[in-house]
């Protein structure tokens, strides 16, 4: 077990992570560079792929992190394969990053408020596929991204952290996610960090940050 130092002088055992995805992974990337620090309270000890092709399964291989490709196409069958795999290296909170498949309600109940997801639009607005082509239709001023307390409905969910990113003229699609996927990279950490610390609290569908004030779930100047 690593232990991660809280305060000089106390150390406490750091929260066991795993992470799901489908793709890229640049978000389990800025995840495994958090957990890199010494004083970070979490470590990834699993990164589970819906696809054996994911380009995000190099970035477990490199930092050494143990991985499993669960392909199940029925959703059943793909949830009990992963939630095996996770309890068996003794996971004890699951980090959607760029996970691209539907989960079944059993498993989001099993993993009920350890179970998080990041989503590049600030929910509940512009929940399901392509939330930046959404945000521009809809001409908004603002966009950014969310980390949520996964619900048996898609994108919706108690709200932990957010960080807002201005939408800019001339922007389009590309130009927008790359701005939104920037404040992702460093939201996400941050939410994974309140998780670990036992700080969050869900109370009906909201989330209390416990001893804090609310700035504490928001990243002001994600791109600063
Ligand atoms: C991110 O924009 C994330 O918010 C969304 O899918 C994208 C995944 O990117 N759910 P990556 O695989 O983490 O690079």
């Amino acid at each position: 077990m690593r232990l991660g130092i809280v305060q000089p002088g106390i150390a406490l055992a750091r929260l066991r992570v795993g992470v799901l995805i489908s793709g890229r992974g640049s978000n389990l990337q800025a995840l495994i560079e958090a957990c890199a620090e010494l004083a970070y309270p979490a470590e990834i000890a699993l990164v589970i792929s819906s696809r054996p092709d994911a380009a995000g399964l190099a970035h477990a291989a490199r930092a050494a992190i143990p991985s499993a490709i669960v392909a199940e196409r029925d959703r059943a069958g793909f949830a009990a394969a992963a939630d095996q795999a996770l309890r068996a290296r003794g996971i004890e909170a699951v980090a959607l990053a760029g996970f691209m498949r539907v989960l079944d309600d059993a498993f989001v109940e099993a993993w009920r408020d350890r179970l998080v997801n990041i989503h590049p639009s600030l929910l509940p607005s512009f929940p399901g596929l392509h939330p930046q082509r959404q945000a521009l239709a809809a001409g908004v001023r603002f966009s950014g991204c969310t980390v949520h307390f996964v619900r048996p409905e898609v994108d919706r969910g108690p709200i932990i952290a957010q960080a807002a990113v201005p939408v800019l003229a001339g922007d389009d699609e590309d130009r927008l996610a790359a701005r939104i996927l920037a404040a992702e990279h460093r939201l996400y950490p941050l939410a994974l960090r309140l998780l670990a610390e036992r700080k969050l609290r869900v109370v009906g569908d909201r989330v209390v940050i416990a001893g804090a004030t609310e700035a504490e779930g928001m990243l002001l100047n994600p791109l600063a």
